[in-house]
């Protein structure tokens, strides 16, 4: 059976961040023979925020989906690059006005449809939509098209990520956090299958 590698990267903190991205993940995508990356980026731009360089800089070394969270909008550049390229997500949780999408289908190295969905939580941070029943609706849309699903919960609060996966368990490929850009060593493949771990790190 064929096989999919998919490298996640959590927050990438300015220049630092994007420095590291464009060194390692063309290497890590060639000797890994990692199909699809997807990384958040809310922190690209000078540590808060995203600009056209600084995407278009992990675009152009091997990232595919630039997710992000409740950074996203800190440049007033954040508005137009959502709206313009479907692959740099903002929250799916954020009311419908809101520009961009919260989720994409995308195409990985070896053709297979990847869909990738970024939620936003609301424990310890302001007030959105409800990311579960976004999650519900969005994840119904996205499988008429594809079973291989990504989340990325943008979260404060360990117990509403660790939530969300059990929620999730068995009807995506994996659900990992973003946000407190601080690891954690949960990693797991829940019992349907789902893979989760609560934070990425930084
Ligand atoms: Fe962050
Ligand atoms: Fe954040």
């Amino acid at each position: 059976m064929a096989s999919l590698r998919v490298l996640a990267v959590g927050d990438v903190v300015g220049s630092p961040g994007r420095k590291a991205c464009v060194e390692i993940i063309p290497r890590l995508r060639q000797r890994e023979q990692i199909g699809f990356v997807i990384a958040n980026g809310e922190n690209l731009a000078g540590g808060s925020g995203i600009t056209p360089a600084t995407t278009q800089e992990l675009f152009d070394h091997g990232v595919d989906v630039i997710t992000s969270g409740d950074h996203v909008f800190k440049k007033k550049e954040g508005e137009e690059l959502v709206q313009a390229n479907p692959r740099i997500l903002r929250p799916a949780n954020y009311p419908a006005s809101v520009p961009g999408s919260g989720s994409v289908v995308a195409t990985s190295s070896c053709g297979l449809k990847i869909g990738v969905l970024n939620l936003l939580g609301r424990v310890f941070l302001k007030t959105v939509d409800c990311p579960f029943e976004v999650a519900e609706r969005e994840i119904k849309e996205i499988s008429r098209q594809t079973p291989i699903i990504f989340v990325d919960m943008h979260a404060e609060a360990t117990s509403e990520k660790v939530a969300l996966g059990w929620f999730l368990d068995g009807r995506v490929s994996a659900v990992f956090g973003t946000h407190t850009h601080v690891q954690t060593a949960d990693e797991a493949i829940l019992p349907k299958k789902t893979a989760y771990i609560t934070e990425l790190g930084m």
